[in-house]
């Protein structure tokens, strides 16, 4: 069978490097290397989430700015918005009728959201972040992927894919892939500027789309310790060294721990960083640059992208319209 993978990205906040380490390099790495690949932005579960909408459409619009200035070839893969594929949500209605709810009551997010209630479990909790799994099935299956990559805390919405998909190929006729996970953060946290994981809840992240000034204020910003300049560093549990792991190659890491050992300094250490994230980051801000005034474009690519995969949502889901039994009366 052919290799296709597809991932989704939902659209909140603002793209950061820990976004861009952790998901848009090695999804588009993959990419290069997979017959075919699907990437789009689950703007319907970002509402799950998120009623600001001023915040949601930002949000897509900085996120599939983010994926093309990272050099997303909108040629050789599918990228479109979610919300621009009806057929998605048909199909997560069809799952929904054939998935327990007692396999939605053990999601984690469910269920660290009602934790966090008192009396009334139910408080705050919508039906949107209650079938949150099911919607996700149905970006999955709607396009027959075989391979997904998603980070570690995603693996229980794999197997809630896998288990839907097995329970409607049972019922009605094995229509649906069944998809394996690619999983891309194993052991890889990005930390942000106070030595946490990199989040925009923690209010911690270096911006991927910035300009030079303020990329490098970020870096600089960067909490250490307080060692003098000439003392050895220890490049255990230190944030910069961390980061700088994450853009260098291994001679530049075995280089920046001799300067950590000769005692740098911070500032010079941060320079390091900051001159290697920058070069990095350099051609991916000047496509933006170049893209971000030109909202026609950014549009056309994505209702080029949606048509593409309409095309084999359409042909899906009539095959599943017809198992299920709604179909012409004959
Ligand atoms: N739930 C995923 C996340 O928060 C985003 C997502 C939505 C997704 N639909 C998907 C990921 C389908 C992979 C496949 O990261």
């Amino acid at each position: 069978m052919k290799k296709r993978i597809l991932t989704g990205i939902t659209t909140t906040g603002i793209p950061h490097i820990g976004n861009y380490i952790g998901a848009i390099k090695p999804a588009l790495e993959l990419a290069k290397n997979s017959e075919e690949s699907f990437f789009f932005l689950a703007d319907y579960h970002a509402i799950i989430k998120n009623q600001n909408s001023n915040e949601i459409s930002d949000s897509v619009k900085d996120i599939a700015l983010a994926w093309l200035s990272c050099g997303l070839d909108t040629d050789s893969s599918y990228f479109y918005r979610q919300s621009d594929v009806p057929e998605i949500l048909e199909l997560s209605w069809i799952l929904n009728c054939v998935t327990a709810k007692g396999l939605m009551n053990r999601a984690h997010a469910y269920k660290a959201a009602t934790a966090l209630n008192n009396k009334d479990p139910d408080k705050g909790i919508s039906m949107g972040l209650f079938s949150y799994p099911v919607l996700m099935a149905a970006d999955i299956l709607m396009f027959n992927s075989t391979h997904v990559p998603v980070g570690s805390d995603q693996i229980q919405h794999l197997e809630m894919t896998r288990d839907i998909a097995i329970r409607f190929n049972h019922l009605f006729k094995p229509l649906l892939t069944i998809p394996e996970p690619i999983i891309q953060d194993k052991e890889k946290v990005i930390l942000g500027i106070d030595g946490r994981k990199m989040s925009k809840s923690y209010g911690n992240i270096i911006p991927l789309l910035e300009n030079e000034k303020n990329l490098k204020k970020s870096i600089m910003k960067i909490i250490t310790n307080s060692l003098e300049p000439g003392a050895p560093k220890d490049s255990k549990n230190c944030t910069v060294f961390d980061l700088y792991k994450n853009f260098a190659s291994e001679d530049d890491v075995i280089n920046f721990q001799k300067l950590y050992d000769d005692g740098i300094s911070w500032g010079d250490a941060k320079d390091i960083l900051f001159n290697l994230v920058n070069d990095e980051l350099e051609p991916i801000r000047n496509r933006y640059n170049d893209l971000v005034n030109d909202r026609n474009k950014i549009n056309d690519l994505l209702s080029d992208g949606a048509s593409k995969a309409r095309a084999i949502a359409k042909d899906k889901i009539s095959e599943i319209r017809e198992v299920i039994g709604i179909k012409p009366i004959s």
